[in-house]
Order: structure tokens, then C-alpha cells, then sequence
């Protein structure tokens, strides 16, 4: 059986990121799903001078690990003031030091959510940018706005939007 990891791309405890990471996950049908937590994968802050002198975390390699054995992945990130969570963005400068290819031309569901009305689409434009060239094969990607009015009792309640995610889906699947 395949299988996919869903990430959500914050450390925070209740983080919308990692609840829509894990729905949309949920919903891919005939496949192991692997949630991971970034919490379970903190990282010192990078630095070039902290890697020559220690190498890398224990929990780079690891989850470097895990992606390398995963089919796809599915990545709901978290805004934060326009760009990548201080812990996402740590995690990806430790992850493109041990592989450039971090993300090895497996299928990908990219999204990202907020609060707001733009669903984190200034991160998601920026991942859009750049994951293709750390080897990210996107096979779709939306933003998810005003998350709390429409994600309640873990899921999507907003018909269209649940719609869109059941496309992206369904692509995702075939690309699987
Ligand atoms: C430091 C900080 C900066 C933020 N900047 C933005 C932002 O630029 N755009 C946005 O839509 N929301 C922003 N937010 C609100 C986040 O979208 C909100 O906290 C969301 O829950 C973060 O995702 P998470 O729950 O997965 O951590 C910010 C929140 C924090 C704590």
C-alpha cells in the first residue's frame, strides 16, 4: 500500500495548517496516511556554522527519512506575516542542506489556510515558486480563507470549497 505524509507548516499546538493537512489526507481513499507533527521534528535554528561544527539534527535526517519512503504529500501551510512559519522555514533550510531534492518528484498537495480572506495565499505563492526546484511534483494547490468559519468539527463545511478540495483529491490519487 502507498503511502502519503500530511505536514501542516507550524509548531503550534492547535494549528489549522495541521487539521486541514490531516482532513485532506483523510480523504484520500486506498493509502497509509502519516501524520506528522512538527513538533516531533524540532530543530535547532539553522545556521552555517552550527552545521559545520554539530553536522545535522537527528530529526532532519529522520524526517528526510520519512519523506524518502513517502509516495506523496499533502502540505497545508501556515501563514505568518506573509511568508513561511519561523519553524516551516527551518525545517525546509535544514531538509535542503541534507537533499536538494527534498521532496524527490513525489506527487503534492500544496494548500495553505488562515483566518483571513486570502487563506495564506502570499505563503502559497511562494512555495509555489520555490518547491518545484526542491523536486516537488504539485499536482494542485488552494488556499483555504477564513478557516474557522469553514473548517468546523474536523472538516470542510463550506460546500464549494469542499468541492475544489475533493478535485485536488481525485488528482492527487491518479498522480499517485
Ligand atoms: C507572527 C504571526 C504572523 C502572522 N501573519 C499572518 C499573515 O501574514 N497572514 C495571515 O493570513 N495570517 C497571519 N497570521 C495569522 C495566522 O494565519 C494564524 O495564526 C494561523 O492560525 C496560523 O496557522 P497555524 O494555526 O497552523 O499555526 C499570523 C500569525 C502570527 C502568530
Amino acid at each position: 500500500m502507498k503511502k502519503i505524509i500530511t505536514l501542516g507548516g507550524s509548531n503550534s499546538k492547535n494549528s489549522i495548517s495541521k487539521a486541514l493537512a490531516e482532513y485532506v489526507g483523510s480523504l484520500v481513499s486506498g493509502v497509509e496516511v502519516q501524520n506528522i507533527d512538527l513538533n516531533d521534528y524540532e530543530m535547532p535554528l539553522f545556521s552555517v556554522d552550527r552545521e559545520a561544527e554539530s553536522g545535522f539534527p537527528k530529526t532532519a535526517t529522520a524526517l528526510d527519512k520519512e519523506i524518502e519512503k513517502a509516495d506523496g504529500f499533502i502540505i497545508a501551510l501556515a501563514e505568518h506575516n506573509g511568508a513561511y512559519s519561523a519553524a516551516f522555514k527551518n525545517m525546509f533550510d535544514w531538509l535542503s542542506r541534507i537533499e536538494g531534492n527534498i521532496w524527490r518528484e513525489k506527487p503534492m498537495l500544496l494548500l495553505s489556510s488562515s483566518p483571513g480572506g486570502r487563506g495564506g495565499q502570499s505563503v502559497l505563492e511562494i512555495a509555489l515558486a520555490r518547491f518545484p526546484r526542491h523536486a516537488a511534483n504539485i499536482v494542485g494547490s488552494l488556499p483555504v480563507p477564513f478557516f474557522d468559519a469553514n473548517f468546523q468539527n474536523g472538516k470542510i463545511t463550506n460546500k464549494e470549497l469542499n468541492e475544489e478540495i475533493l478535485t485536488l483529491v481525485d488528482q492527487f490519487e491518479k498522480a499517485l
